[in-house]
C-alpha cells in the first residue's frame, strides 16, 4: 500500500520502518526542519532500540519529507501528531490541522488515527474533512516500541465505513494479532482505559508500597511477587516505586478523567490514581528528610537517572526530573547522572559518570531504572533507591521503597 504518517515522533516513526518493512511504500511528513534533516541523514533524533537499523534497511521504500502534496497518490494517511493536555484539558488541534492539510491535497484516502484522543474526535474529524476516519489506537511502549508494533496484543480497529476498516485490518494482517473491529468512539475510549488501569495498577501498588514501609517484615515486591502468579492479576505493572512518568500516563489519566467530570459521569478512580501518583515525590523527599533532616539547603544530593524509564532518551513527564525540581526549590544542591537523557536542566551539575556523581554527594536517588545503577559503590552513603534496582539491605544506610526498614 501507499501509505502517509503525519507526525515524526516516537510513534510515527516506528509506525513508518515497520510499515515499510511489511512492504508498504511510506512517506513521512515532518514539519520541523531539524527533526526532517535527521530522519534524512539516517539519524533519527529519538532514541528508540533498533529504530536507526529499522529505518536503514527499509530506505527503499520511505521517503521523509515536508511536504504534503507527496501524499496525493496514499491510500491511507496515519495521523500520529502530539495530543498534549493543557491546563488538564486535550488539545486537539494538531490533529485537526494536519487531518485538513492531508484532505487538501487527497479526496479518497482513508484518515487512521493513532494518536489518542477523545471519544467523539473521528467523528469530528470526518464531518470537517469528508474522509473516511479510522481509529486505530497504539498500545506501544517506549523502549520496545518496533517488537510492540511487530507483535502487538491485539489491534482495535474503530470506524463507521466497514471498507475503511478493512483496509487497516489488512495493513496489520502480518502481525498475526487478535482484531477488535467496533465503533470509533469505543476504539477512542479503549486506548484510555488501557492506559488508565495500568496507571491505576501503578499507583495501587504505590499506595501498598507505603503500608509496607509501616510494617516491619514486609517487602512491596515479594507483595508483589505473589499477587502477580494470580493470572487475573498478573505480574505486569506492579513495580512499586517513584511513580508512573512519561508522555502518555500523566496526559491521559488526566484527560480521561477531566472528559469524565464533563460528562458527569467522573472516573474517581483515576482521579484517585493520579492523586496518589502526585504524591511519589513527596515520598521520596519525606525518606531524604528522615536521615538528612528537614533542611536540604545547600546538601549535595545525587540523582541517578532522568528519563522516566530505561532505554529511552525522553525524560517528558519524567518523575525523575520532578524530584529535581522539588529539591532545588528545598535550594539542595543537585548532581545529576544520565547516561543518554537529552535535555538541558538549570542550576543542576550533570556529571559524565555514575561514579562522580556520587563522589560528590552526600546522598544518593536512584530515580531511573537504568541497569547500570544495580552495580553502584557508595561508600556507606545514604542510597534511596525509588526504583527498587538494588537487592534490599545490599549495603548499610540503602532506604527501599515499599520496604520497611524498621528493625
Ligand atoms: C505507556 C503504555 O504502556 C503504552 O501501552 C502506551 O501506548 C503509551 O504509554 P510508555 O509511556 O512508553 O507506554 O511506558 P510504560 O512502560 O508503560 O511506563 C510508564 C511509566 O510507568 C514509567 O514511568 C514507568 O517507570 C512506570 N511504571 C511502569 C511503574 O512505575 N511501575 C510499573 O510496574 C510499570
Amino acid at each position: 500500500m501507499k501509505i502517509g504518517i503525519i507526525g515524526l515522533g516516537y510513534i510515527g516513526s516506528v509506525t513508518a520502518g515497520v510499515l515499510a518493512e511489511a512492504g508498504n511504500d511510506v512517506i513521512g511528513i515532518e514539519i520541523d526542519k531539524k527533526r526532517l534533516d535527521a530522519f534524512n541523514n539516517g539519524e533519527p533524533p529519538i532514541f528508540e532500540p533498533g529504530l536507526k537499523e529499522l529505518i536503514a534497511k527499509n530506505k527503499k521504500r520511505l521517503t521523509f519529507t515536508s511536504d504534503y502534496s507527496r501524499l496525493k497518490e496514499i491510500q491511507v494517511a496515519f495521523l500520529t501528531v502530539p495530543t498534549p493536555t493543557v491546563n488538564g484539558r486535550i488539545d486537539l488541534s494538531y490533529i485537526f490541522a494536519s487531518a485538513k492539510s492531508v484532505a487538501e491535497i487527497t479526496k479518497t484516502a482513508t484518515l487512521i488515527i493513532k494518536s489518542t484522543v477523545v471519544p467523539g474526535t473521528a467523528a469530528k474529524v470526518n464531518s470537517e474533512t469528508g474522509l473516511a476516519v479510522v481509529s486505530n489506537p497504539e498500545f506501544t511502549k517506549e523502549g520496545t516500541a518496533i517488537d510492540d508494533t511487530r507483535r502487538p496484543d491485539r489491534i482495535i480497529i474503530g470506524a463507521k465505513d466497514g471498507n475503511a476498516a478493512n483496509l487497516v485490518e489488512k495493513i496489520w494482517e502480518f502481525t498475526e494479532a487478535p482484531i477488535l473491529k467496533t465503533t470509533n468512539e469505543n476504539a477512542e475510549l479503549i486506548k484510555y482505559a488501557s492506559n488508565s488501569f495500568l496507571a491505576t495498577k501503578i499507583s495501587f501498588i504505590n499506595e501498598l508500597a507505603n503500608l509496607c514501609e509501616t510494617i516491619s517484615g514486609c517487602d512491596v515486591e515479594t507483595v508483589a511477587k505473589g499477587m502477580g502468579f494470580d493470572k487475573r492479576i498478573s505480574p505486569y505493572f506492579l513495580k512499586a516505586g517513584i511513580g508512573y512518568g512519561g508522555s502518555c500516563f500523566p496526559k491521559d489519566t488526566t484527560a480521561i478523567a477531566e472528559f469524565a467530570k464533563e460528562n458527569k459521569s467522573p472516573l474517581t478512580l483515576v482521579e484517585t490514581a493520579i492523586k496518589i501518583n502526585s504524591e511519589r515525590i513527596d515520598k521520596v523527599i519525606s525518606l531524604l528528610k528522615e536521615e538528612l533532616g528537614n533542611n536540604l539547603r545547600e546538601k549535595k544530593i545525587g540523582v541517578l537517572g532522568l528519563t522516566f524509564k530505561q532505554d529511552t532518551d525522553d525524560t517528558r513527564g519524567s518523575q525523575a526530573i520532578q524530584l529535581i525540581e522539588r529539591l532545588l526549590a528545598e535550594s539542595a544542591i543537585v548532581n545529576v547522572y544520565d547516561p543518554i537523557a537529552k535535555v538541558n536542566l538549570e542550576n543542576v551539575k550533570r556529571f559524565k559518570t555514575k561514579e562522580d556523581c556520587i563522589e560528590n554527594s552526600v546522598a544518593i536517588i536512584i530515580a531511573t531504572e537504568w541497569p547500570e545503577f544495580k552495580n553502584i559503590k557508595v561508600n556507606d552513603k545514604l542510597v534511596i533507591d525509588a526504583k527498587r534496582i538494588l537487592p534490599p539491605r545490599s549495603f548499610n544506610n540503602l532506604k527501599s521503597i515499599g520496604l520497611s526498614w524498621r528493625k
